[in-house]
């Protein structure tokens, strides 16, 4: 206790470590990349956390990157950086509860878990328990188009880097091999691009009433690609992460009009 905890994160880790960190009594710094919502930085410091704010479009190993400056911030500052990109404990937790309760809330008849691949803990430990109940289930990933997942699972290696670019669903995708991502256990990855994510995002909002944030659009998206293609014993699985109200700067007309992902339905 008295010590800094500092960690890379785009907002929903850093939330949990300022609980954690307030309850036992360390300090917070959450590194977090520019396209991070202002919701999502105004609940970090409502919650005590400093929030150290970089550049989204730099490589991973940018000294500017908010990868590399949590690393300095916790060399300088001798801090405890969990790193939830290389940290087992991330999927872990995902196999004690995720996973359990999935098997148990479609009494074991989940045939395909599709979900969101971002630091992979989700996917990686959900995976593993879900496999060791029943071998057959696949496990598809929901990557971004301009990550590098889809590429590394069809090739083994990263894609040139032409491929690699900024989108604008948050949460997922990666420009780097999270050690978190359990590769044996995914069976596929489906690409998602920004608008059929934000366009799932808003018609999961007006015509189902569940109102999630892009990452939970784009998951939507991919089980729905995926479910479309099986027959009537499937039982296809997927995962919202959080709520659109962290997002509300990002999901109304003029933002998503300035960014080019309303048609002319306007949804
Ligand atoms: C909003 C959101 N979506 C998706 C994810 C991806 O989950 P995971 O990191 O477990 O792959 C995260 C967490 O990193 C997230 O915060």
């Amino acid at each position: 206790p008295g010590g800094t905890i500092v960690e890379p994160t785009s907002g929903n880790t850093g939330v949990g470590l300022a609980m954690a960190a307030n309850l036992k009594g360390y300090k917070l710094i959450c590194v977090a990349p520019d396209k991070i919502p202002k919701e999502k930085v105004a609940l970090l410091e409502a919650m005590g956390a400093t929030v150290v704010s970089c550049p989204t479009n730099v490589a991973a190993e940018d000294p500017r990157s908010y990868y590399k400056v949590s690393e300095r911030i916790r060399d300088e500052q001798g801090a405890y950086l969990p790193y939830q990109y290389y940290n087992p404990a991330n999927p872990e937790a995902h196999y004690r509860t995720t996973g359990p309760e999935i098997w148990r809330q479609t009494d074991g008849k989940v045939t395909h878990y599709v979900v969101g691949v971002g630091t992979g803990g989700t996917i990686s430990g959900t995976a593993k328990y879900l496999k060791e109940q029943n071998p057959n289930v696949q496990v598809i990933g929901v990557d971004t188009v301009g990550s590098v997942y889809k590429y590394y699972f069809e090739h083994r290696e990263l894609p040139p880097e032409d491929q690699i670019h900024q989108y604008l669903i948050d949460g997922i995708g990666e420009d780097f091999l999270p050690t978190c991502v359990w590769w044996d256990y995914i069976d596929g990855i489906v690409t998602i691009d920004d608008k059929t994510a934000y366009r799932a995002t808003m018609e999961l909002a007006r015509r189902e009433s569940i109102f999630t944030g892009s990452s939970g659009g784009a998951a939507a998206a991919g089980a729905r690609q995926v479910a479309q293609g099986l027959g009537a014993d499937g039982l296809v699985v997927t995962l919202l992460p959080d709520s659109g109200e962290r997002y509300l700067s990002k999901l109304n007309k003029q933002w998503l009009t300035e960014k080019g992902l309303l048609d002319g339905d306007g949804v």
